[in-house]
């Protein structure tokens, strides 16, 4: 995209969505102890939701014919295949020709589902964080010679259907519990045959969870990712791998590109090409970012995609001064589809933003007062709908009123300042 495209008047645009994240369900058959979903469980913030048809049917109509490629999971906390639907979702989906991506746990794949979207060309990401029975059980609590099997089956069917293009994957997310198995799960890959392996961050969400993100491991996550890019390229076996860190040891530090300047606004092409929606019919701009610029459910797509919300994120996302959740967002400069991921950062601030880090608000205070007012049962029955019409309605607005508050004081004071030296410009 040129340089135009960020001018104001691009930002009413007529660009299309050709990648979307795609949520179906924010149930699941797991409790997995790693995930952020039973956690909001507890807390009681989260509505357990399917797509509608009518949610449905405007993708199908409104965003589905434009799209080059989609992504089921990744951007909520569900397991898409158990959503209600899937099947007839799925088999519709497929008549779009599109390039499509499942995040899963993979445990509800049947041979039947297998062959279906095998047939579709779709590219598996299994998700895991133990090859072990143990490792792999004591997080997923599902037994993993039936994983296995599954992840076994589908290679089988992607080989012997070369010419569909189906690939498997496996998502292993790193954490000090597990980087000690890194090295083996790369042999174990390489013998079932899958064709790329991921190893994102496992990002805390409650204080708790601190020890065990690599962020606090730096030397050692280091360490072992070293050795697995070279026993990668030794198996001839894909392998994404998250950015080393920066750490105390000057030596370590010689090979890593230089840090990015502060000022330095990489580009974000997201807003004209790439969209998130999820079971409720949310849209949001991206995976990384959670603000709703419309639904689904109310409007169509178009009144969504070129609302003001939008038009304001076209506005400021390349300029000096871009949305709070736009500033110094890890998807910045990444491509469409690429397979980098924000997990896949070594920025201390973003992988503990979870617990806090890097934060101005304290948000164990806000997880506090939540807390507590889920304790009571009116409580626990009314937050999820007052925090997801405050998300859903207020958010943006108010986010939006308050940077521009700021930066009107900004200026004040800095008026002000210049006029108590005697600087009258
Ligand atoms: C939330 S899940 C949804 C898709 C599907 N249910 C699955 O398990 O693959 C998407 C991915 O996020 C990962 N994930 C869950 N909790 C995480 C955490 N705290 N930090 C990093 N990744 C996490 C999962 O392991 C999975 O690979
Ligand atoms: S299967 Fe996926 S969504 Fe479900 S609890 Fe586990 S990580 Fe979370």
């Amino acid at each position: 995209m040129n340089q135009k495209g960020f001018d104001k008047d691009q930002a009413k645009l007529v660009s299309k969505p050709l990648f979307a994240w795609i949520a179906f369900s924010n149930r699941c058959n797991l409790n997995c102890t790693h995930c952020q979903r039973p956690l909001l469980k507890r807390q009681g913030v989260l509505i357990p939701t399917d797509m509608s048809w009518e949610v449905f049917g405007k993708l199908e109509s409104d965003v589905f014919p434009y799209l080059k490629r989609i992504q089921f999971g990744g951007n909520n906390f569900g397991e898409q295949l158990f959503a209600a639907n899937w099947d007839r979702f799925f088999e519709r989906i497929s008549q779009f020709g599109l390039k499509i991506t499942v995040v899963t746990n993979g445990t509800l794949l049947s041979s039947e589902r297998i062959k279906r979207m095998v047939d579709a060309g779709v590219e598996f990401n299994f998700s895991l964080e133990g090859i072990t029975a143990k490792s792999f059980e004591t997080v997923r609590g599902y037994p993993f010679d039936k994983f296995l099997d599954i992840v076994r089956e589908t290679c089988r069917e992607k080989n012997r259907k070369a010419e569909k293009g189906s690939k498997v994957n496996l998502g292993f997310t790193a954490s000090y519990d597990n980087i000690g198995e890194i090295l083996d799960l790369l042999r174990m890959a390489d013998q079932l045959g899958v064709d790329r392996v991921t190893i994102p961050h496992f990002i805390p969400w409650e204080e708790s969870q601190r020890q065990q993100s690599l962020a606090v491991h730096k030397e050692l996550a280091n360490q072992i990712f070293r050795k697995a890019e070279q026993l990668g390229r030794e198996l001839n076996l894909k392998v994404d791998l998250p950015r080393p860190f920066r750490t105390d040891n000057p030596q370590e530090n010689a090979d890593l590109p230089e840090e990015k300047s502060s000022k330095e606004i990489i580009p974000c092409y997201h807003p004209w090409q790439s969209v998130s929606i999820n079971e409720k019919g949310d849209v949001t701009p991206c995976c990384a970012a959670g603000e709703i610029l419309g639904n689904l459910a109310r409007l169509n797509f178009a009144q969504i995609w070129g609302g003001f919300k939008y038009k304001k994120l076209r506005e400021t996302v390349n300029s000096e001064r871009p949305l709070r959740f736009c500033q110094n967002c890890p998807l910045r400069g990444i491509e469409v589809g690429s397979s980098e991921s924000i997990a896949l950062w070594n920025d201390e601030d973003i992988l503990l933003a979870g617990i806090g880090h890097g934060r101005k608000v304290s948000s164990p205070v806000l997880y506090k007062v939540r807390n507590n007012i889920s304790k009571t049962r009116w409580g626990r029955r009314l937050l999820p709908h007052v925090i997801e019409f405050y998300r859903r309605y207020w958010a943006f607005t108010a986010m939006y009123l308050w940077d521009n508050g700021l930066a009107v004081l900004q200026r004040t004071q800095l008026r002000l300042a210049r006029f108590k030296n005697g600087f009258h410009p």
